[in-house]
Parts: structure tokens; sequence; C-alpha cells
């Protein structure tokens, strides 16, 4: 059986990205195989090596490999280079395999054109100093993002990020905070960039931090609880990071097939099925 196109991570299960591709794909007409493959800790390159031997043509690489598909990319493009992680490998013309990292596209396609939320000269929090945040920096910036606040529980990880940054954007408006502080700095929109929707304890953040701005939550569903409780705090609104997620798998798309195809019906399938 043909192995064109897959997900890999640990877990996978819970992983939409199949359902995503098929609906792209039945719109642009185009026949595929898309599978989830689980891939247990220290195994990605063994198991990313036998998917291409065995003629695999793309994969997409969800937590926590993005890493892992980095080192293992023949070749990278800007993006992925600056993020210093992949989610999306494509095997080429003699079957070199390109890495690229899509999701920071993707947060910009779907705050600006689904949300409409304007980012040129906009001010943005964003909170954690992880994968997440560090996939999406440079992508936001291109939009013309004035400036950008990393916001951490470990204030020497944020600080470690925006080094790296500014080295690599000379000129760039980026600059570091305690979580706790947050809700004193100028911004109109903060971005949730951790994975505190993954724990069950409360949410410890000023209700300042979010009241009278747009919040966005990378996370989606039920692990989107910062969106969720940025709707009770007053934020003049809070969504999840649904559109992302499509977004992000519309560009792996058009990486992969050469058509970007269009995500309305795709985010409209998801969310009914999500909630
Ligand atoms: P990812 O690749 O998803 O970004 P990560 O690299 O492990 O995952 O980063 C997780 C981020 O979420 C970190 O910024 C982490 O903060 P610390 O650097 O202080 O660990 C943040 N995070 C995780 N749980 C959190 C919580 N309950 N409250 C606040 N921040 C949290």
């Amino acid at each position: 059986m043909s192995r064109d196109y897959a997900v890999m991570g640990f877990p996978v299960s819970h992983s939409l990205s199949p359902e995503i591709h098929s609906i792209f794909a039945s719109q642009e007409k185009i026949k595929l195989h898309y599978e989830k493959i689980e891939v247990s800790s220290g195994s990605f390159s063994d198991a990313a090596d036998a998917f291409f031997g065995q003629g695999g043509l793309g994969l997409n690489v969800t937590v926590p490999f993005k890493v892992d598909a980095y080192a293992y990319a023949s070749r990278l493009n800007d993006l992925a280079e600056q993020a210093g992680a992949v989610n999306t490998l494509a095997r080429g013309e003699g079957g070199l395999v390109s890495g690229h990292n899509t999701d920071g596209l993707g947060l910009v396609r779907d705050l600006e054109a689904r949300h409409g939320w304007a980012l040129n000269g906009a001010r943005l929090i964003i909170l954690g100093a992880g994968g997440a945040t560090r996939g999406v920096i440079v992508p936001l910036l291109a939009r013309g993002v004035e400036e950008i606040i990393i916001a951490n529980r470990t204030v020497d990880k944020a600080e470690a990020l925006v080094g790296l940054f500014s080295t690599l954007m000379p000129g760039a408006k980026l600059s570091v905070c305690s979580l706790a502080d947050a809700a004193e700095c100028e911004a109109d929109v903060v971005i949730n960039g951790t994975s505190l929707g993954l724990s069950s304890g409360d949410i410890t953040l000023a209700p300042e931090l979010v009241r009278g701005r747009h919040c966005y939550d990378m996370s989606y569903g039920n692990n989107a609880r910062f969106a969720h409780w940025a709707s009770h705090q007053g934020a003049i609104s809070a969504v999840d990071g649904l559109g992302m997620l499509i977004e992000q798998a519309a560009e792996s798309f058009a990486i992969w097939h050469q058509v970007r195809p269009d995500t309305n019906l795709a985010f409209a399938k998801i969310r009914e099925q999500i909630g």
C-alpha cells in the first residue's frame, strides 16, 4: 500500500491532520493516502527513513519531534531555519528531503484572514518561550508587527529567545517580561504560546492581562483553556488556535501539491467536530 503522506508524533492518535488533508484533497480532486504514525522517543530518524524509503512523499511532524525533523532535513527553508524546528518534510528531486515550518504562516493567516485582526503596527504580548513561540516570531514581524513582548514564567528562557531573534533580526522591537508583570505592558493582542492548557490547575494570570485586549490561544478545542478564561475576564475577543492548525496544514498541502486549498470548509467541519 502506498504511504504517500503521514503525520508523525507521540502521541498521535488525537491528530486531526489526516482529516484536514483529506478534506483539502477532495476539494482539489487530488487522490492521496494520509496516515498517522506513532513514533517512540529516539526513533524519529529511523521512522522517517523507513517512511521515505518506502516511497513516502510528505510528512507532517508534531510534538515532540519538530527539532528531530529539523536535524533530519537535508535542506531547510528560511522559516524552518529561523524557527529551529520543522513541521513539514517533503521528498523532492533525487530523494532529498526538505524541511519547512508552516506554523507561523498559519498563525498569521488565521489572525488576519479569518479573524480580521490587523498585524501591521500591532503590539503583541506572547506568553511562553518554548517551541510554539519560537516558531511564530519571524512571520509576525514580517507582517509588520511593531513590537513583541515575550512573557514567560521562567524569564531566562524569554531572554534567551529575545537574544536569539534580536541577532537574527536587528532592529526588531523585542523585549522580555515576567508573566506576573505582563498585565502592565502596553499591547493590543495577547497570544498564548504556553502549554498551560494541557495542565488542569487554575489559571493564575492577572485578569488585567487580557481585559480590553484581543486574545488568541495557539491551543485549540479542550486545551484552549486560556481563550476560555480570557473570554470570561473581559477580553474584547478570545479565540482558539483551530484556525492556525487548519492554515498551517494548508501551507503544508501547498508545499506538497503546489496548490493552496480554500480552508473554510475544513475549518467548519473540524469546528463542528471538536466544538
Ligand atoms: P512548546 O514546544 O509547546 O512551546 P515547551 O517548549 O515545553 O513546549 O514550552 C512550554 C512553554 O509553556 C514554556 O514557556 C513554559 O514555561 P517555562 O519556560 O517557565 O517552563 C510554559 N508553560 C507550561 N506550563 C505552564 C503553566 N502552567 N503556566 C505558565 N506557563 C507554562
